[in-house]
């Protein structure tokens, strides 16, 4: 069986799973199972094209390299007629995918389209895979909720720490264990600036250097002022820690106030900066912040350098879990869509 999928959205996510599906088609048929069928694909800017019998993924990706709309999309197939010019609303709505991808652009403040998007999929009966943080950061538990009401799937690995298994860890291997606290390097643009800033950098020029990487969001403020990660704790807090928790319950500081000299005071210190999430379960509930700390050398968090992320699970059975990797990324992001889409894919199976 085919797992009919649309994407809403066309950018970096889309195209990384793209890519993946591609070059790993034989391998995810032979050894999962797993045949991902392209049905849809809805663009506000790269256009929109629907053909119920599945694109030609190969086709989608050139037409977007060339720079040209994906309404330009030639069907080779026999099917009813491709549909091009679908707003994402109505290829949840009348596309015959078993899950939408929501890879749409992130709002962390209204959360907004995503947040509609999941709504429509899981009325008509249909999954959301994302790894847009609006959705979870801002109503992860009344999402979830409407998706099991509707007997569909709401899976969210990418948002946090890109496809680096986090919720998947916690959800899956680490099941059994209560854990108390979450901390660690939660955005890795900050990582670079404060990484780079120790090297000697000024920190407008290894801003620049990290849009330019594409490690930085659209506003760079989101990283920088801490917003970036606090959607993260939010949700790690909501979904691997039964918090109900919102950014008005985070203490959140950037690094902006991060001088030169507060660099070189800390190596002198043997200690290093880091934007540090922290969500913890106290007898008066979950406490969360995101903030610069002084980290000394010889804790592990010290050494994660760059634009990579780490975080450590505090549980009770197993003690301290520490997973570091990458945490944005086409082709990482990309794989964070695909583990949920075979979670999703495995359980249809087994319905
Ligand atoms: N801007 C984010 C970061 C990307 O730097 O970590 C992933 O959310």
């Amino acid at each position: 069986m085919k797992h009919k999928i649309a994407l809403i959205g066309f950018g970096t996510v889309g195209q990384g799973l793209c890519e993946i599906l591609l070059s790993k088609e034989n391998e995810l048929k032979t050894n999962y199972n797993f045949e991902g069928n392209i049905v849809a694909v809805s663009d506000p800017l790269k256009g929109s094209v629907y053909c119920s019998e599945g694109l030609d993924i190969q086709q989608l990706l050139e037409l977007v390299l060339a720079n040209k709309s994906l309404e330009e999309y030639s069907c080779n197939k026999d099917c009813d007629g491709c549909q091009k010019g679908w707003d994402a609303i109505t290829t949840i709505k009348n596309s015959n995918a078993d899950s939408i991808c929501e890879l749409a652009y992130t709002d962390v403040k209204t959360g907004e389209p995503a947040i509609t998007h999941c709504k429509t999929a899981f009325e008509y009966g249909k999954n959301i895979v994302t790894s847009n943080k609006g959705p979870g950061a801002l109503m992860y538990n009344e999402l979830k909720e409407m998706a099991e009401k509707n007997n569909v799937a709401f899976k969210i690995e990418g948002t946090v720490v890109s496809g680096t298994p986090v919720i998947n860890l916690a959800e899956g291997p680490l099941a059994g264990c209560s854990i108390s606290s979450i901390k660690g390097i939660l955005n890795g643009t900050t990582n670079y600036i404060l990484s780079e800033m120790e090297a000697g950098k000024s920190y407008d020029e290894v801003l620049q250097t990290a849009q330019d990487l594409g490690y930085a969001e659209a506003d760079p403020t989101g990283d920088v002022e801490g917003f970036d990660a606090m959607a993260k704790v939010i949700i790690l807090a909501n979904v691997l820690m039964g918090g109900n928790i919102s950014a008005n319950d985070v203490e959140r500081e950037g690094i902006t106030k991060i001088t030169a000299d507060m660099i070189d005071e800390a190596k002198s210190k043997n200690a290093r900066w880091k934007l540090i999430g922290l969500i913890e379960k106290t007898n008066s509930g979950i406490r969360a912040s995101v903030k610069p700390e002084m980290i000394s050398m010889t804790h592990p968090l010290a050494g994660i350098m760059g634009a990579t992320n780490a975080l450590t699970f505090s549980t009770d059975l197993m003690g301290d879990i520490t997973i570091v990797g990458a945490g944005a990324g086409k082709i990482e992001t990309g794989f964070s869509i695909l583990t949920d889409l075979l979670k999703i894919d495995e359980k249809m199976k087994r319905n």
